[in-house]
C-alpha cells in the first residue's frame, strides 16, 4: 500500500472510532484495523515490498496509524472497565442489610471512678498532684513519721526494690513531694497505683489504686475533712449514703480515723459485698501530724491539715455492685461491657 493510501486509510479509521457509540461498535472497529486478520497487520506485512524511497514515509505513517488505533482502544477499555466495576457496585448494594457497627470501647471503672473524683473534688478547689509508683524509704515512710520498727514497713508489706528503694505502699507520700516543693495553702489530690505484699482474694490486690487528699491551711479541722468527704460521698454515690468515721491510727495523721460508706447495694442492711455489716471501709483519714509538718518545713504552729486516702476499687465495687476485686483486672470484655 503507498504511503498515501495508509494516511487515507488512517484518517478513515479515526473517524469510525470517533464514531463509534457503543462497546461492540468500537470493539468492531478494534478488530477491523488491530486484528489478528486486520488492515494494519496487512499494511505492515506489505512494507517490505515498496520500493526503498517509499517505504521510510509508509512506514513513519503505518505506526502513527497504529498507535492511533492502539491509544483510540485503550481509552474505551478503561471506560469499559470503569463503568463495569461502578454497575457491579451498584448491583451488590443491598440496603436492608444490617449495618457495620464499629466495635466501641468504655471507660475503665477505675478510670471512672478517679475521673468522677477529681471532677467532685475540682469543685472544692482541689488540683491534681502526682508522685513516682517507685519512691525511696524516705518517702514513703520517714517523712511520714513512720519510723522504722513500724510493722507497716515490715518485708511482707512492702516491695522492697533495694535497701533503700520501693513499690509506693500508699499515696500518702505524694502529701511530701507537694508540700516540700508548695507554701501552704496546699489544696490537692494524688490517684495513683500503690503495692503491697497482700495475698489476692475477693478484696485485696497486690496493686491497687488510692486517690491521696491534701488540705493546708490556717484554719483547717476535723469538721472540714468531715463535711468535705461527706460531700464527696453524695456526689459519688448519690445522697442516699450514709458516713461513718471511727477512730484510727495513722502515724501520720493526729486524731486518725477510718470512714466507711454505707453500703450501696443493700441500702445498709447487709448483703454478701458488705459482709453483711451494711457499712464498706473506704480508708484512713486524718489531721495531718504535725511531725510530718515538720520535715517538710511547715511551721505546726500556723498550719492545719487534713489528710485522707481512699481506695479507688473499694469505691467502683460498692458503686457498680461489684462482688469481687479480681474482675476489675481480669478485663473480661463481657464484664467491661456491663459497666459501659
Ligand atoms: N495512706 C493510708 C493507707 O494507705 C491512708 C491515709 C491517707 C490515712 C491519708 C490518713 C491520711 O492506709
Amino acid at each position: 500500500m503507498k504511503p498515501d493510501d495508509i494516511l487515507a486509510l488512517k484518517n478513515e479509521a479515526e473517524k469510525e472510532l470517533k464514531a463509534a457509540g457503543n462497546a461492540e461498535e468500537l470493539e468492531a472497529v478494534r478488530i477491523k484495523y488491530l486484528g489478528r486478520k486486520g488492515l494494519l497487520p496487512e499494511i505492515m506485512k506489505g512494507l517490505k515490498d515498496l520500493s526503498p524511497a517509499e517505504r521510510p514515509l509508509a512506514g513513519k505513517y503505518a505506526n502513527e496509524f497504529k498507535s492511533a488505533c492502539e491509544g483510540a482502544c485503550k481509552a474505551l477499555l478503561d471506560l469499559r472497565r470503569n463503568a463495569l466495576s461502578v454497575d457491579q457496585k451498584a448491583d451488590s448494594f443491598d440496603p436492608t442489610l444490617p449495618g457495620q457497627w464499629p466495635a466501641v470501647g468504655s471507660i475503665h471503672p477505675i478510670s471512672r471512678i478517679i475521673e468522677e473524683a477529681v471532677e467532685i473534688f475540682s469543685t472544692l478547689g482541689f488540683t491534681i498532684a502526682d508522685g513516682p509508683d517507685i519512691e525511696t524509704e524516705y518517702y514513703n515512710f520517714d517523712a511520714l513519721n513512720t519510723p522504722a520498727d513500724h510493722p507497716a514497713r515490715d518485708s511482707q508489706d512492702t516491695f522492697w526494690l533495694d535497701k533503700k528503694m520501693l513499690l509506693r505502699t500508699q499515696t500518702s507520700p505524694v502529701q511530701i513531694r507537694v508540700m516540700e516543693k508548695q507554701k501552704p495553702p496546699v489544696r490537692i489530690i494524688a490517684p495513683g497505683r500503690c503495692y503491697r505484699r497482700d495475698t489476692t482474694d475477693a478484696t485485696h490486690s497486690a496493686n491497687f489504686h488510692q486517690i491521696e487528699g491534701l488540705y493546708v491551711d490556717n484554719n483547717v479541722s476535723m469538721a472540714d475533712l468531715k463535711s468535705d468527704l461527706t460531700y464527696f460521698a453524695h456526689r459519688m454515690m448519690g445522697p442516699g449514703v450514709s458516713v461513718r468515721f471511727r477512730p484510727h491510727f495513722f502515724p501520720f495523721t493526729e486524731p486518725s480515723v477510718e470512714y466507711d460508706f454505707s453500703c450501696h447495694i443493700c441500702a445498709g442492711k447487709g448483703c454478701r459485698v458488705c459482709k453483711q455489716s451494711g457499712w464498706i471501709e473506704i480508708s484512713g483519714a486524718g489531721m495531718v501530724n504535725p511531725k510530718v509538718f515538720e520535715k517538710v518545713g511547715y511551721d505546726p504552729e500556723t498550719v492545719t491539715g487534713y489528710a485522707f486516702g481512699m481506695g479507688v476499687e473499694r469505691i467502683a465495687m460498692i458503686k457498680f455492685g461489684i462482688p469481687d476485686i479480681r474482675m476489675l483486672y481480669e478485663n473480661d470484655v463481657r464484664f467491661l461491657k456491663q459497666l459501659a
